[in-house]
C-alpha cells in the first residue's frame, strides 16, 4: 500500500486523476473502474479539465461502476447511472456505450451480476479501480460482515447506510434498502487500485484499513494484501495513522518512479 497524504482534498484529487491521465495517455483502451459518492468528485473534475485542455481522450476507455441501488432506474436521480453521468461522463468525451452501471432493475439479479463479472473479464480485467472508504470501512457496499472472497451480488444496506440515505428521497419508503455491489474478491482482482479518503470523519476507517487487522469488519483492509494500492488521503483523513511521517516520506519517491 502506498498512502499519499496531501495538506488537502484538492490537491489529493488532482495527484490521483494525474495517475489516471498517465495511465489513459499510455494505454487508450484502460478499462477503468468507477466509484460514486462525494469523495471522487473533485477528482472526476481534474479528469474533465484533463479532457477539456486536450491533454488526453477517453475516446477508448471502457467503465465499469462499482454498484447500484436495487430498484431505482438508471434514471433516477439517485441512480449511481444519474450520478456518473452528471459528475463525469457528460464532461468527458467518453462513448456512453462503453460505460457499465449495474442494473437496479434487473429482472434476475443474479443473472445480471453474473454477466457483469463475465463483461469485465472479457474486457481484461479493470486496469484501475478508483474506491471511497466509508466511515465504517467500506469499499463499494461491501458493509462490515462482508466476506473479503466476495463477487458481485445482491448486499443489504446497514440501517446506518439507509438513514444516511433518507435525506435524499422525499419518503422514507422509496429509501433503497438493496444494492447490487461488486465484492471485495472482485475488487482485488484489479490490477490497480485509488482509494480516495478526505475528512476527519474518515479517519478512523483508513487508519483501521492501513494499520489494523485484516477483517471483514473493516472490508478496506483487505488491501493490505492487494500489490498495487494507493490511498490519497487529506491531512485529516490521514490523522490517525501513526507512521504517518513515514508512508508520506516513502510515497513522495513512489509517486516519482509509478
Ligand atoms: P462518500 O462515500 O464519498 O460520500 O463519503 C464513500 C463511500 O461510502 O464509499
Amino acid at each position: 500500500m502506498e498512502i499519499v497524504i496531501c495538506k488537502t482534498k484538492e490537491e489529493a484529487s488532482r495527484k490521483a486523476a494525474e495517475m489516471i491521465t498517465a495511465a489513459v495517455k499510455k494505454n487508450p483502451k484502460v478499462v477503468l473502474g468507477l466509484a460514486t459518492g462525494s469523495t471522487p468528485v473533485p477528482m472526476y473534475k481534474e479528469m474533465a479539465k484533463a479532457v477539456k485542455a486536450k491533454k488526453v481522450s477517453y475516446k477508448q476507455v471502457r467503465t465499469w461502476n462499482l454498484d447500484e441501488y436495487w430498484g431505482l432506474p438508471g434514471t433516477h436521480d439517485q441512480s449511481y447511472r444519474y450520478f456518473m453521468d452528471k459528475n463525469l461522463f457528460d464532461f468527458i468525451d467518453i462513448k456512453k456505450s462503453n460505460t457499465h452501471v449495474l442494473n437496479g432493475l434487473a429482472k434476475d439479479w443474479r443473472k445480471e451480476c453474473a454477466a457483469y463479472e463475465a463483461q469485465i473479464k472479457k474486457a481484461g480485467g479493470i486496469d484501475i479501480q478508483v474506491l471511497g472508504i466509508g466511515s465504517d470501512g467500506h469499499i463499494a457496499f461491501n458493509e462490515p460482515g462482508s466476506s473479503l472472497a466476495s463477487r458481485t451480488r445482491m448486499v443489504s444496506l446497514t440501517p446506518q447506510t439507509i438513514k444516511d440515505n433518507a435525506r435524499f428521497f422525499k419518503k422514507a419508503a422509496d429509501v433503497p434498502q438493496h444494492a447490487l455491489s461488486m465484492g471485495v474478491g472482485s475488487i482485488m482482482e484489479a490490477k490497480k487500485v485509488i482509494l480516495l479518503a478526505f475528512g476527519k470523519n474518515k479517519a478512523a476507517a483508513v487508519a483501521a484499513a492501513v494499520e489494523g487487522g485484516i477483517s471483514q469488519y473493516c472490508t478496506a483492509s483487505a488491501l493490505q494484501m492487494h500489490q498495487d494500492a494507493w490511498f490519497f488521503c487529506d491531512e485529516e483523513a490521514a490523522s490517525k495513522l501513526k507512521l504517518k511521517k513515514y508512508y508520506a516520506w516513502r510515497a513522495e519517491g513512489e509517486l516519482a518512479r509509478a
